[in-house]
């Protein structure tokens, strides 16, 4: 199926809040890099395990608890199969993509990081990304170094190279996000778990932006660790997944303990869990990861090669329609086989927030702020930057609505 043969329209139907108008107008969602909207599939998932086989799972005989743990981990089978893991057992469920960095932090960090060590970041990361790690870094005396972002955003690959030949012996970590939640920009991942491990470096890529909206196969990655959000992805809040491999997991502490990550608790010691229940302690999210289910069915029924193609599309025409504006100054990178759907700007002096409310008045949801990306900003020096972002049920026209509005905000601002 090509990008323009993706049916948007039919799409929209299965997603109850594209209805709704306010204030009389339709309702225009460009935040997709915060949060999806869900279809009705995984709303109605989660509303019928509550409804007639709500239940706690791994403990219980009786058949509506076999019901719940079916679904639950049918689940983590379709999250293996999603991103070509090798076995179930490599996916843990947490609560975001933010908790799985910080379970890597915390369990394999502590254990493999020491004095004088060195993790390799980039000036684009989120915040998830940096402060586990600046955390670590500051209790175990180690080291945190930015790779450098050009004008576009790209990474330097020289630089890493330079990094990787002259620390060999005491680079521990590198971790980065194959796709920008500010800029968009996609970093070319497997070239650099290539360079990594050459050196025998471990690579974890938080891919909170990227899995969503490209196809991920781990297993020709080959990164150690992968870390994404559900409800990025058409499913709920509350269900992250970190992806990691076997060997490295088994050898890993617990994070969190309590029940179910545990196989024997005597008055003296523990012996804990096997994979993946030593990483899911208590009750966890049942009934969101039992709808994230349906937000994998129908990611896969449209195809992400065609969820890939449609946003490229509206990538490219709202940066057409965008460079119309000269007030306008759009960042990262011009090349769109680079980019994701995320176009980060700002229009004049006009400061992101004022332009967010002004949108605001005509139905349009667009994220405005520093996007939990300091770092980022302080290298753009900006403080905050406007950013839309698409997803499989945005459309040609919704950009030609934006498009108006920030002709009205000019106006208004004379600029
Ligand atoms: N990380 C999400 C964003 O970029 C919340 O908006």
């Amino acid at each position: 199926m090509q990008s323009s043969e993706l049916e948007t329209n039919k799409i929209r139907n299965d997603f109850p809040i594209l209805t709704r108008k306010i204030n009389g107008k339709p309702f225009v969602y460009l935040d997709n890099a915060s949060t999806t909207q869900k279809p009705l599939s995984v709303i109605n998932k989660i509303v019928n395990y509550y409804s007639f086989y709500n239940s706690n799972i791994h403990r219980a005989v009786y058949d509506i608890a076999e019901e719940a743990t079916h679904a639950y981990e049918l689940t983590r089978q379709k999250v293996c199969k999603f991103i070509n893991a090798n076995s179930p057992q490599e996916i843990i469920f947490t609560r975001n993509a933010t908790e799985a960095i910080n379970l890597v932090s915390y369990s394999w960090g502590r254990k493999n990081i020491q004095k004088g060590d060195l993790i390799i970041l980039s000036e684009q990361e989120h915040h998830s990304n940096i402060v586990p790690w600046q955390i670590l870094a500051k209790e175990k005396n180690a080291k945190i170094k930015y790779l450098k972002i050009d004008k576009t955003g790209n990474l330097n690959l020289n630089e890493l190279e330079a990094y990787l030949n002259s620390n060999n012996n005491n680079i521990k970590l590198i971790s980065l996000c194959h796709m920008s939640n500010a800029l968009g920009n996609i970093i070319p991942i497997d070239k650099i778990i290539n360079m990594a491990h050459a050196y025998g470096i471990p690579v974890f890529v938080d891919g909170a932006q990227s899995v969503p909206h490209l196809t991920t196969d781990v297993n020709s990655l080959d990164c150690e660790f992968l870390a994404f959000s559900a409800h990025k992805m058409l499913g709920p809040t509350g269900v992250g997944i970190l992806y990691g491999k076997k060997n490295i997991l088994e050898e890993m502490d617990p994070f969190i303990c309590g029940g179910d990550m545990i196989k024997e608790v005597h008055k003296e010691k523990t012996l804990f869990n096997d994979l993946p229940y030593k990483f899911e302690a208590g009750t966890p999210n049942i009934a969101d990861v039992i709808g994230f289910s349906s937000a994998l069915d129908y990611l896969n029924e449209i195809g992400m090669d065609n969820i890939r193609n449609h946003e490229i599309e509206l990538t490219k025409y709202a940066l057409e329609k965008m460079s119309e504006l000269k007030q306008i100054k759009v960042y990262g990178d011009v090349n769109l086989q680079n980019r994701g759907g995320i176009i980060s700007f700002n229009l004049g002096d006009i400061h992101p927030h004022d332009l967010a409310t002004i949108l605001n008045e005509d139905c349009i949801a667009i994220r405005s702020g520093h996007h939990c990306a300091q770092v980022l900003m302080e290298k753009l020096e900006v403080s905050a930057t406007s950013r839309v972002s698409f997803y499989i049920y945005n459309t040609k026209e919704e950009i030609n609505i934006f498009i108006n509005a920030l002709g009205k905000a000019i106006k208004l601002f004379q600029l």
